[in-house]
């Protein structure tokens, strides 16, 4: 099957700021989309609001079992996804010390262990139709140790962008490809109401755009790697920070 034929994507976390913008993008470009997230009242009203093409599913990404039975519905219902973007994601700002056991699961549970589910039940069938897009939503703290970020949400990125160098080694052969994005300090809540005022102002000094990132400005960077333009671009993570970092 072709690129054109199929249009299917599913983004995770498509009720947050980033997914509804990322979902927004999609449905422009001409993809049916799955909206997944766990917050199924933004859900249903998000699908409301995008109308025709938005299919929204209440799924919890963390969970293996709901995963792959609700992947097997939609692949019954709708066909194969070949437009994965892996945006669900929660923080925490706490580091090492103050870091609880049940903490450090779930973020790694929602933030890697969901993305590595969902991989794993769509790779495959990218693979056999000779083209697909994964897009993993890492973070600047991955490289940076984690400005404002605790310590199991900056391990939890950097175990995502090592998920996707190993998924897009393995399916780049099959016109597959896989690559993460690192946005950092985009306007949302975790931003706006998880950092102080204090650390809020001392990062606009830090930012050599000297402004935070519009979620749109990340959705614009999921449509070109989905787009036939990125083709040769695979085992990637595509900064966007604003010169905050540079490498
Ligand atoms: N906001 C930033 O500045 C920033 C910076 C770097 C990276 N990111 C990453 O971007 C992604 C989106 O962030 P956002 O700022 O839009 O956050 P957000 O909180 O607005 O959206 C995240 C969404 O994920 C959903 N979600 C949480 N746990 C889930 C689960 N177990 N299963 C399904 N859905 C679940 C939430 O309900 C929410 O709708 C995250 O992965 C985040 O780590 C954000």
């Amino acid at each position: 099957m072709t690129h054109d034929k199929q249009k299917l994507a599913l983004v995770t976390g498509a009720a947050g700021v980033l997914g509804r913008a990322t979902t927004s993008g999609l449905i422009a470009d001409g993809y049916r989309v799955i909206l997944v997230d766990l917050d199924s009242k933004r859900l249903e009203a998000l699908a409301r609001q995008i109308g025709t093409g938005a299919y929204p599913l209440v799924l919890d990404v963390a969970d293996p079992q709901k995963v792959a039975e609700a992947c097997a519905t939609i692949r019954q219902e709708h066909g194969q996804v070949s437009v994965l973007v892996n945006n669900a994601g929660i923080l925490s700002n706490n580091k090492a010390a103050e870091t609880a056991d049940d903490e450090w699961r779930h973020i790694l549970a929602v933030n890697l262990d969901g993305t590595f589910y969902l991989c794993r039940e769509w790779l495959p069938g990218m693979q056999a139709d000779r083209w697909g897009r994964i897009i993993n939503v890492c973070s600047l703290a991955m490289k940076t140790g984690g400005i404002t970020a605790g310590t199991a949400y900056t391990a939890s990125k950097g175990a995502m962008a090592s998920l996707t160098f190993s998924l897009a080694r393995e399916a780049a052969s099959f016109g597959v490809t896989v690559n993460g994005i690192a946005p950092a300090y985009i306007k949302t809540p975790m931003v706006t109401e998880q950092l102080t005022e204090e650390q809020r102002r001392q990062l606009l000094d830090q930012i050599p755009v000297g402004r935070f990132c519009e979620a749109e400005e990340v959705a614009n960077v999921v449509r070109f790697l989905v787009s036939p333009l990125s083709g040769f671009i695979t085992g990637e993570i595509i900064d966007i920070n604003g010169g905050l970092h540079m490498d």
